[in-house]
């Protein structure tokens, strides 16, 4: 059911608290091969979300502070680097949802000199303080060239899918396997822990797909100020996608995740849970690592790897 509630109803139901009228602000990173945020800098309300779509290359939306525009900020937001393949089948999109309208938020690239290109961001920087955006980018640039911000945005048609990543603090995908049409975006809200999703195949469950999607690791601390969220949207629906949650020991313990498998096909989704939970428990020195940092946690991985 929650597979075919519309995000926006979702979102509304989890966080009851924010505006009933939140917008979602869409921010391109990368549009035109260039080392740009288009736009630049943003206002945005509590409630409101924000959506970086990536367009090109190589770049990750990484929270700096105004002081060090281009060293991460410490706990801060990380959307992890979003590789852009050049015939691509789906852009990657990461979103967070604003709430504290009245502390300004800062954002680079953490790709190789690209913040010192000047590829920052900002959201409610007052551009009347010493703290404004041109300020900022001012700052990280150490060689000239600002970049020229663009300004377009892309609407998607089809419909909002949303699925929670450690919802509770279970090791599951909420729901498990969904189907979706050309055009619906999934987007992964990561309630917990530091958990991923990352694509794999239905022969290797535990494996990463080379050229993958991946939303890289995504810490939730104990006291979230804002759930990450990461999207990407569907352009073949009669192709089975598969994936996982790459943390150590957790798709061995199920925790996966199908798009589109056929039920009464040998590759379902209980097929594919049942492949990734007799996987093999990584290697024989990870393992170890783990019984001797955790040993009650390697003890039930390994229980349910047996099954
Ligand atoms: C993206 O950039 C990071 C950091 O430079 C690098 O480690 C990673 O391999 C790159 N990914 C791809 C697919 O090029
Ligand atoms: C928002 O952030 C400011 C500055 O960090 C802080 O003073 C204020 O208490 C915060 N407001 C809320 C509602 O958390
Ligand atoms: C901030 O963004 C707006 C468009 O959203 C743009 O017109 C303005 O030039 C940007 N400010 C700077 C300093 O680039
Ligand atoms: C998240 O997990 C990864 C892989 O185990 C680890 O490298 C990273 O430090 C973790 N992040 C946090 C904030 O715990
Ligand atoms: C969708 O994927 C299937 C299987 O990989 C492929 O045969 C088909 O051509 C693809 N369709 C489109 C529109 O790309
Ligand atoms: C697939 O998801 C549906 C709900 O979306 C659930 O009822 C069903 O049990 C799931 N299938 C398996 C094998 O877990």
């Amino acid at each position: 059911m929650l597979s075919f509630m519309r995000l926006s109803v979702a979102v509304a139901v989890l966080a009851p608290t924010l505006s009933a009228y939140a917008s979602n602000i869409l921010v391109l990173v990368g549009a035109n091969n260039q080392l740009t945020f288009s736009p630049s800098n943003v206002t945005a309300n509590v409630g409101d979300t924000v959506t970086f779509q990536f367009e090109s290359r190589n770049h990750s939306v990484t929270q700096s502070s105004f002081a060090s525009p281009c060293v991460p900020l410490a706990q801060g937001i990380d959307s992890g680097f979003q590789p852009v393949g050049i015939d691509v089948t789906a852009l990657p999109t990461f979103s967070f949802t604003l709430n504290n309208a009245s502390t300004p938020l800062f954002f680079f690239s953490k790709q190789n000199g690209e913040c010192e290109q000047g590829m920052v961001f900002s959201i409610n920087a007052n551009p009347d303080s010493a703290k404004s955006f041109a300020a900022f980018q001012a700052a990280a640039e150490k060689s000239a060239t600002p970049p020229a911000p663009g300004s377009s945005a892309t609407a998607s048609s089809g419909s909002e899918l949303l699925v929670l990543v450690g919802a509770n603090n279970q090791l599951t995908f909420s729901p498990s396997n969904i189907t979706a049409n050309v055009g619906d975006t999934v987007t992964f809200q990561f309630e917990s822990k530091n958990h991923s999703v990352t694509q794999s195949s239905f022969a290797s469950p535990c494996t990463p797909l080379a050229g993958g999607i991946d939303s890289g690791f995504q810490p939730v601390g104990i006291n979230p100020t804002a759930l990450p969220t990461f999207s990407f949207t569907l352009n073949n629906a009669s192709t089975p996608l598969f994936f996982f949650s790459k943390q150590t020991g957790e798709c061995q313990q199920g925790m996966v995740f199908s798009i589109n498998a056929n039920p009464d096909s040998a590759k379902s989704f209980a097929a594919f849970q049942a492949n990734a939970e007799a996987s093999a428990v990584p290697s024989a020195t990870v393992a170890k690592k783990l019984q001797r940092k955790h040993p009650r946690d390697f003890v039930s991985a390994a229980k349910v790897a047996r099954k």
